[in-house]
C-alpha cells in the first residue's frame, strides 16, 4: 500500500506509522526523521534543514522533494511506503502526483489523524525523543520510559527537540493550518481522506487505522 498520513505537529503521526508499517510489512518514511538524521550527521542538508526547523517553518520544496524523492525510490520501497510529514503543502502533493504518475502508481489512502489542538500541545510538551534514532519516541506522561532520559529501545540519551518549545510550536501550528491541511481538500477531490479520530490510547488509534485501511482495500 502506498499511503500519506497527516495530522498536526504532535497529532501522533511518527507514533502510529512506527506500528502501521510494522502490521503492512512496507517502510515509514519521515520527512522529519531524515532531516534529524542529517542534522546529526551535520550534512549541508541537515545544516540547511536546521534553520528552517528551529524556526517553525517548512524546509524549501526543492531539497525536501529531492530527499522524500530518493528515499521512495530505495529498493524497500517498491512495494508500497507510509509517508509521515510528506507531501507538506499542495506543491509536494503535485509533486508526489506526478512522481507516481510516471512509475504507474497511485496512492491508496490519506489518513489524517484528527486532535484536538489543547491536546496536541500536550502531546509535543511531553515529548522525549532519542539522540541516536528520533523515531524512538516518548512521553513524560502518556508514554514514560523504564528509566528517566534513557531510551528504552536503544540506551540513547532522551531530550526535548530543538523545534518543541512554545514558541516554535506555536509557529508550526500556524504553518500545519495554512500551509498544510490544504493538501486535505486536494486528496479529497481524489477521493483518497479517511479521517480517523487520534484521541485515546495508541493501540485503540492503530487499531482503527488498520480497520480504515482494511475498508480501503475491500472497496477497492
Ligand atoms: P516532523 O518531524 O514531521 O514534525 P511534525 O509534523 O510537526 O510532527 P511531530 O514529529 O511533531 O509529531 P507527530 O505527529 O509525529 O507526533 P508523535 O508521534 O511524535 O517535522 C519537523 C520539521 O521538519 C517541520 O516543522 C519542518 O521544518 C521540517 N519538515 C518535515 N517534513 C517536511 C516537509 N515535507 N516539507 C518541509 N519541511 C518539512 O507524538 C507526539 C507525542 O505524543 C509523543 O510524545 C508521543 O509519545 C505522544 N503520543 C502519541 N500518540 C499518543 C496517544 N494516542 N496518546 C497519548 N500520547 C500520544
Amino acid at each position: 500500500m502506498r499511503i500519506v498520513l497527516v495530522g498536526p505537529p504532535g497529532a501522533g503521526k511518527g507514533t502510529q506509522a512506527a506500528f502501521l508499517a510494522k502490521n503492512l510489512s512496507i517502510p515509514h518514511i519521515s520527512t522529519g526523521d531524515l532531516f534529524r538524521a542529517n542534522i546529526s550527521r551535520q550534512t549541508e542538508l541537515g545544516k540547511l534543514a536546521k534553520s528552517y526547523m528551529d524556526a517553525g517553518n517548512l524546509v524549501p520544496d526543492e531539497v525536501t522533494i529531492a530527499m522524500a524523492k530518493d528515499r521512495m525510490e530505495q529498493p524497500d520501497a517498491v512495494n508500497g511506503f507510509l509517508l509521515d510529514g510528506f507531501p507538506r503543502n499542495v506543491s509536494q502533493a503535485e509533486a508526489l502526483d506526478e512522481l507516481l504518475e510516471s512509475e504507474g502508481m497511485q496512492l491508496d489512502a490519506v489518513l489524517d489523524l484528527e486532535v484536538p489542538e489543547d491536546e496536541v500541545v500536550k502531546r509535543i510538551a511531553g515529548r522525549r525523543v532519542c539522540r541516536n534514532e528520533s523515531a524512538h519516541v516518548f512521553h513524560v506522561t502518556y508514554k514514560p520510559p523504564a528509566k528517566e532520559g534513557v531510551c528504552d529501545v536503544c540506551g540513547g540519551e532522551l531530550y526535548q527537540r530543538d523545534d518543541d518549545s512554545e514558541e516554535t510550536v506555536r509557529k508550526r501550528l500556524e504553518v500545519y493550518h495554512t500551509q498544510t491541511e490544504p493538501i486535505i481538500d486536494y486528496y479529497k477531490a481524489q477521493g483518497l481522506v479517511v479521517t480517523i479520530p487520534a484521541l485515546g490510547k495508541v493501540e485503540d488509534v492503530t487499531a482503527r487505522a488498520m480497520e480504515a485501511l482494511k475498508r480501503v482495500v475491500d472497496d477497492k
